[in-house]
Order: C-alpha cells, then structure tokens, then sequence
C-alpha cells in the first residue's frame, strides 16, 4: 500500500501526551501496512520542562500555546491529552479548524461537554478517537468474540470495577483531578468511565443505574499544574478541599433485564490498578483484570459438573491485535501496546475516511450514565442512563 505522512500535533505533554506521542512512534513498526506514517509536528504545554521532553523525543516544534497547535497547518491529528476542563474547548476549535481528533476520556466534564464535541465533530465530518483503550487488550477482544459466539450462553449478570490505589493516602496530591473546575467528576470520569465502556463493549448499552458516591479523604495537598503526577505525594501544609467523589458504585440494568454491579475508586487499599470484569452467562464464565491483563479466565458447564472453575487462557496470536506484538502466545505484552494497537484503529479510520469505535459518541454513552449515578446518588432513586 502507498504511504504518507500524517501531520501530528499533542496539546499537554504530560502522561498521556507522552503515551500518544509513544503510539505514534511505534505505530509504523508494528502494523506496517497502515498506509499513514505519523510525523510528530508540534506539542504543547504549559510546562517548559515537559516541552523539552516533547521536543527530546522528537517533535519539530513545541509551544505554550494550544491555538498554536490546533491551527498548524502541517496538522492534520491533534491528540487532546491535558485536564478535562480543557478538553471542550480545544476540541472544538480543533474542529474548527477541520483537524481529526484523538481525544482523552472522559472528553470534558460531563455529559454537556461530551454533547457539544460529539455534534459539532459530526458536523464538520472529522473522525474522533477516544482514550477507552482496555477495549483493545487481546484477552478482552478474546472475551467479546466468545460472548458474541454464544460460548457463555445467555449473559445473565455482570460486574465491573476499577479499584486504584493512587490517592490511597491523605498526603496524596490534590492534582487537577480533584477539582470539580478542572476534572468534573472524580472516580466516576477518571475510572468509572473505563468501567462503563467496557461493560457496553462487552455487554451492551446500560439502561438505568441505582448509584452512591462518597469521599473518604476531605483535604489533600496542593499540586501545581504541570508538575508531578497523579501519583505524586507531597509534604505540605497548604492543604486545598477534594471537590468530587473518590468512590462509587452503582446497580445497573440493562434494556432486556440483564442486572449487573460496578464500583470504581480511587483510594482502594490492596489493589493497585485493578480494573476487572466478569461475564456470567446460563453455560459459562469469563473474568479479565488490567493487573494481569495478558490472562482471560474462562470457566464453563460441563455435563458431568466435574473440571468447573476458572481456567486461565493466556493472550496469543489469533487474539485480537497480538501477533503484531509478539510471535508466541503468553509473551505478556504491556498498557503501551493498547494505545499503539488503538493508534493503529484510528489512523486506519482516518485513512478510510470512516469513524470507528470507540469514538465521542461512545463516550457520549458513557458519561450519560456516569450522571445518572451522580444524580442517583443526590435522589436515592433509580435514574435513566440513556
Ligand atoms: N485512557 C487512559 O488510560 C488514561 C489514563 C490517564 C489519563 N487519561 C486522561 O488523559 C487526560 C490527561 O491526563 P494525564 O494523566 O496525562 O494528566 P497530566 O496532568 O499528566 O498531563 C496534563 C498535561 O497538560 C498540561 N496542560 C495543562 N493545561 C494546559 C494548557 N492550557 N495548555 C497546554 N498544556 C496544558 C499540563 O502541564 C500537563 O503536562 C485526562 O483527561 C485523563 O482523564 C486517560
């Protein structure tokens, strides 16, 4: 297949900047034929440190200023990877200016923001990817492609969780993730979102949603835009109020009576990144965790009842994207290699002219039921998720 280039541009160089800037990288070794050969042709960010970075790893230019970016004529994909609250607005001026996108879940802080990206990027025509990228993690492709050939049976119930550890403790960082100005939501946009996308990859679209949020930890200390992580922890005394939930959870239903549960939280003790499904079907079984995320655990019926439980399959050839990665099943692969794999997907889109999934309109889905768990928290009813 021919091949050209495709003008990139990244606005905020900070973890995830830095993995989409990875993704286009590698995207070429891997899947060869893609047709598209990234070129890194401006980053921003407000963090000169982190504008040397982009430009280390090689960006032609950098910049502090995202217009910048968005109207580079040498752009034709911008990768919106900074705080939520900014998300709508470069997106939209991205649009504007008739580029692609690949922008980070939760696409703002609500289902308003989400709305206004989702309908002025239909309008205009441009593609959009969005980061729900445990969808492409081959034991879960595995999982999809054996509930869609019946080899559960009839799905009866579902859970989903996302239990991370990175705010476990109270000296953890008041990041941008804690205030409702900056990120919206707490667990429910930064972890949930994960949850709900894959329970309607897996599943099929949440119909309503009985939910509860709470926040264990109250104050936490500041930490300045553009340094550290989310993970960070910080010994001061300048402590800022936590603005949204570090926990929550919800009982959901879905439109033909399939019941299920999902919890997401952010300051778990024990699990570090434990983001986890299980399928229950009337024949069989499936569980996948992010923690191990080369295993599908897959139990089923058998006549005699004897060999029931879990068994582990490990990831291989044959399994969604693996074999562009390694040549040998149980060769584990890592978090990197589903954002190449889900590079690959939206330069293919780009390169076809059609939108894939997961795109805005899939994270359109997801933060409708995020607000309904938050309202459902507020009026202790069940609340309609679509
Ligand atoms: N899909 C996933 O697995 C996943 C994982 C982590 C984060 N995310 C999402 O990615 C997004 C970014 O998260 P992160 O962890 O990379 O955050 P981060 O804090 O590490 O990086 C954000 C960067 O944006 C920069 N920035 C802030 N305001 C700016 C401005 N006005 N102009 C230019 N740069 C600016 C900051 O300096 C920082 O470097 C969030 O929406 C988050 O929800 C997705």
């Amino acid at each position: 297949m021919e091949e050209r280039e495709i003008g990139i541009g990244v606005v905020g160089f900070g973890w995830m900047g830095r993995v989409h800037t990875s993704s286009y990288r590698r995207v070429v070794e891997h899947f060869p034929d893609l047709g598209l050969r990234p070129r890194l042709v401006v980053a921003a960010d407000v963090s000169e440190a982190r504008r040397r970075q982009a430009e280390r790893v090689g960006f032609a230019e950098t910049t502090d200023d995202w217009r910048a970016v968005v109207e580079h004529a040498g752009v034709e994909l911008v990768s919106v990877t900074m705080p939520n609250s900014m998300h709508r607005e470069v997106a939209l001026a991205a649009i504007a200016a008739g580029k692609h996108l690949w922008v980070e879940k939760p696409v703002g802080r609500g289902v308003e923001d989400t709305a206004a990206v989702a309908e002025a990027a239909r309008d205009a025509g441009v593609l959009t990817g969005v980061g729900f990228c445990y969808r492409f993690a081959p034991a879960v492709q595995h999982a999809r492609e054996l509930i869609r050939a019946g080899e559960v049976g009839d799905v009866t119930h579902y859970r989903g969780v996302f239990l991370a550890d990175y705010a476990n403790r109270p000296d953890a960082a008041a990041s941008w993730r804690f205030l409702r100005a900056d990120a919206g939501s707490g667990a429910l946009g930064d972890l949930m979102a994960h949850v709900v996308d894959m329970t309607h990859f897996l599943v099929g679209p949440i119909e309503r949603v009985s939910g509860r949020t709470a926040t264990m930890i109250a104050r936490r200390p500041r930490l300045p835009v553009g340094e550290g992580t989310h993970f960070s922890r910080v010994a001061t005394d300048d402590l800022v109020d936590v603005e949204n939930e570090d926990w929550a959870a919800a009982l959901c239903e879905f439109d033909d009576g399939t019941v299920g549960s999902l919890e997401a939280s952010r300051v778990i003790v024990g699990p570090r990144v434990r983001m986890r499904f299980e399928v229950f079907g009337t024949r069989g079984a499936l569980a996948w965790e992010l923690e191990r995320m080369n295993e599908l655990e897959r139990s089923r019926l058998s006549d005699d009842g004897a060999d029931e439980g879990y068994t582990t399959v490990l990831a291989g050839p044959g399994h969604g994207a693996f074999q562009a990665f390694q040549p040998g099943a149980g060769v584990p692969m890592g978090y990197d290699d589903l954002r190449v794999i889900e590079a690959a997907g939206h330069l293919g889109a780009i390169r076809d002219g059609e939108q894939r999934e997961p795109g805005v309109d899939d994270m359109l889905a997801t933060a409708r039921v995020l607000e309904a768990i938050e309202r459902s928290s507020a009026s202790g009813a069940w609340e309609a998720a679509r």
